[in-house]
C-alpha cells in the first residue's frame, strides 16, 4: 500500500496520459495498491466538467482493463478523480490550483506529473514554485518529468539550471519508462543473482552485443514533436542507452537508488566519444518510405500529416559504440531502433566468441555457431541461451539447441512499465528514475552524431515500411558474417 497523496497530472488529456497513465492508475486500484485517500487531479485546457473527464477516462481505461472493466471497481476509482481546467502559461491559474489543493479534500503530499512537451517543463516548474506548491512545509512535493530532458547537452544543462531554482534533486523524478519494464529489470536479476554469468560477462568471452528496438508503428499524430527529435534523441539517448548501461555496468554496491545510478553514470562516462569524423563509420540513419505492414499499405514519413516535404529526420538510427573500461575494451556494441519496421520486436542479444578449438562440425554449416544469450524484452518476455549439442544418431554431428525460458505467465498480461513507476514516485523510490548526471552523460554519447546529422540536410537513406530497416546499417558490423538478430525463437520467424 502507498501513502495518501494528490497526484496532479498536467497534460492529462494527452496521448500518454490516456493510453498509459490512467489505465495504469486503474490497474493499481485493481490490485489494491493505492491508499484510500489518494486522489488524482487531471489538468487540461478544455472546459470540461468532472463528469466529462470521467467519461473520457472510461473510454481510455475500458479497452485496457484486465479481465474487462469492473463496474464497481471503476466507480471506486472515479471517486479519486477530478478535473481542473487551466492555462498552464498563466500565473493566476497556478494560484487557483494552489487554492484548490490546499483544501481538506486533497492530501498534502503531492506529485506533479508533467506529461507535457519538453518546452513546458521549466515554465511549469517555475509557476509551481512561485505559487508555493513545491514547498515541503506540510508534506512532500515531487515532480515527474517525461523525456526528452533537453535537446542536446547544452539545452539539458540550461533546463537543469532553471529547475534548480525551484526543485531539489530529491524532488525530481526524470522518468524513463523502460526502467519500469519487467524484462529490463530482469537483466539486472539475471546478471547479479546468477553466479554462472559473471565470469563470462566480459571482453574475454563476449564477441559483441546488440540491442534492437523495432516498432511496426509509424510516428502517429506526433509529427510536431518527432520531426524535431528523430530516432537518435527519441529512443537511443534515453531508453536504449539506459538498457546498455544495465547490461554492461559493474555490480552496484547495493540496489539503492544512488548506488545503482552511480554505476550507470560510470558506465555511460566510459563510452568512447565518437569523433565527428567517425560519425559516418559509427552511426547510420534512414527514414521510412511507403510500404506494407501486416498486409496494410502505409504512407512514407514525408506523407504523414503535418510533415514538411524536405525533412531529413531519421525514423531509424543505428550506432556502434565501444566502452573503454577493463571489462569491455575492444567489444563492439550495436544499437538500432526504427519505426514502421516489419514487427514489434525488442531484443538484447549477446554473442559469445568461438571456442578456441573447433573439434566438431555442424552438420549444416562448416563453422560452428557461437553461443548467444538473448533477452526478449517485448512483446515476448523471455531469456534464451543458444548452445551446441550432438544430434541423435551414430555419428558425432552437432546442432544448435536452445534453452528457452519464457517469462510470461499463461493468460496473464505483463504489468505496464508505468504502473511500477507511478507507485515508486509515491514511495519516494528513485532507483528507476534518472539522475541529471546520467542524462548528461547520455547526451555526450549522442551529441557528436546529432551535430553532424544536423548539418547534413540534403539527403537521407530510406527503407521500405514493413522491412527490417536499411541495408546500409550493416556497414557498422566488422565482418560480413555478422548481422542484426531479430528472432528469439526459430530463424524462420524473421
Ligand atoms: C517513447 C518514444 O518514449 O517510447 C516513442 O517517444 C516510442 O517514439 C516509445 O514509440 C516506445 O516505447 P515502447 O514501450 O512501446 O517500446
Amino acid at each position: 500500500m502507498s501513502e495518501a497523496c494528490t497526484y496532479v497530472v498536467f497534460g492529462a488529456t494527452g496521448n500518454l496520459s490516456l493510453s498509459k497513465l490512467m489505465p495504469s492508475f486503474y490497474h493499481l486500484e485493481q490490485v489494491g495498491r493505492l491508499d484510500d485517500d489518494m486522489r488524482i487531479l487531471a489538468i487540461g485546457r478544455r472546459e470540461w466538467s468532472r463528469d466529462d473527464w470521467i467519461k473520457i477516462v472510461k473510454k481510455a481505461v475500458e479497452p485496457k482493463a484486465r479481465g474487462g472493466l469492473n463496474k464497481n471497481l471503476f466507480k471506486r476509482f472515479c471517486e479519486r478523480l477530478d478535473y481542473f481546467q487551466m492555462d498552464i502559461n498563466k500565473a493566476e491559474s497556478y494560484q487557483a490550483l494552489a487554492r484548490l489543493i490546499a483544501t481538506d479534500a486533497w492530501p498534502n503530499n503531492a506529485v506533479y506529473y508533467l506529461s507535457l512537451g519538453p518546452d513546458h517543463f521549466a515554465s511549469t516548474v517555475r509557476h509551481l514554485g512561485e505559487s508555493g506548491m513545491l514547498a515541503e512545509t506540510d508534506g512532500w512535493k515531487r515532480v515527474v518529468l517525461e523525456k526528452p530532458f533537453g535537446y542536446d547537452s547544452d539545452s539539458a544543462k540550461q533546463l537543469q539550471a532553471q529547475l534548480n531554482k525551484y526543485l531539489d534533486e530529491d524532488q525530481t523524478y526524470r522518468i524513463d519508462h523502460y526502467l519500469g519494464k519487467g524484462m529490463v529489470q530482469n537483466i539486472m536479476v539475471f546478471r547479479f543473482a546468477n553466479l554462472l554469468m559473471e565470469p563470462l560477462w566480459n571482453r574475454n568471452y563476449i564477441d559483441h552485443i546488440q540491442i534492437t528496438h523495432a516498432e511496426d508503428r509509424p510516428i502517429g499524430t506526433r509529427a510536431g514533436y518527432y520531426d524535431t527529435s528523430g530516432a537518435m534523441r527519441d529512443m537511443i539517448q534515453s531508453h536504449l542507452l539506459q538498457l546498455l548501461a544495465l547490461v554492461t555496468m559493474e555490480p552496484p554496491a547495493s540496489m539503492d537508488a544512488e548506488d545503482l545510478r552511480d554505476e550507470k553514470v560510470k558506465l555511460l562516462k566510459s563510452i568512447r566519444s565518437i569523433s565527428k569524423k567517425n560519425v559516418s563509420a559509427q552511426a547510420y540513419r534512414a527514414q521510412y518510405a511507403a510500404g506494407e505492414i501486416h498486409g496494410k499499405q502505409v504512407p512514407a514519413y514525408l506523407d504523414e500529416p503535418g510533415m514538411s516535404q524536405d525533412s531529413v529526420t531519421e525514423t531509424y538510427a543505428a550506432l556502434k559504440l565501444y566502452i573503454d573500461n577493463w571489462r569491455w575494451a575492444g567489444v563492439p556494441f550495436y544499437i538500432q531502433t526504427g519505426k514502421n519496421m516489419a514487427k514489434n520486436k525488442m531484443l538484447v542479444s549477446i554473442c559469445f566468441k568461438h571456442s578456441p578449438k573447433q573439434f566438431f562440425r555442424d552438420s549444416h554449416v562448416q563453422k560452428m555457431k557461437p553461443n548467444w544469450i538473448i533477452f526478449g524484452i517485448q512483446p515476448d518476455e523471455s531469456i534464451k541461451i543458444e548452445m551446441m549439442a550432438k544430434q541423435p544418431g551414430l555419428e558425432i554431428n552437432t546442432e544448435q539447441i536452445s534453452l528457452d525460458a519464457s517469462m510470461g505467465r499463461e493468460g496473464e498480461e505483463p504489468n505496464d512499465a508505468y504502473e511500477e513507476l507511478l507507485l515508486d514516485v509515491i514511495k519516494g523510490d528513485r532507483s528507476l528514475f534518472l539522475r541529471y548526471d546520467e542524462v548528461k552523460a547520455a547526451w555526450k554519447v549522442v551529441d557528436p552524431v546529432i551535430q553532424v546529422w544536423g548539418t547534413e540536410t540534403g539527403y537521407i537513406d530510406t527503407y521500405k515500411s514493413g522491412s527490417w530497416g536499411p541495408e546500409g546499417a550493416n556497414k557498422l558490423f566488422d565482418s560480413p558474417e555478422q548481422n542484426w538478430r531479430y528472432h528469439i525463437h526459430p530463424e524462420s520467424e524473421r
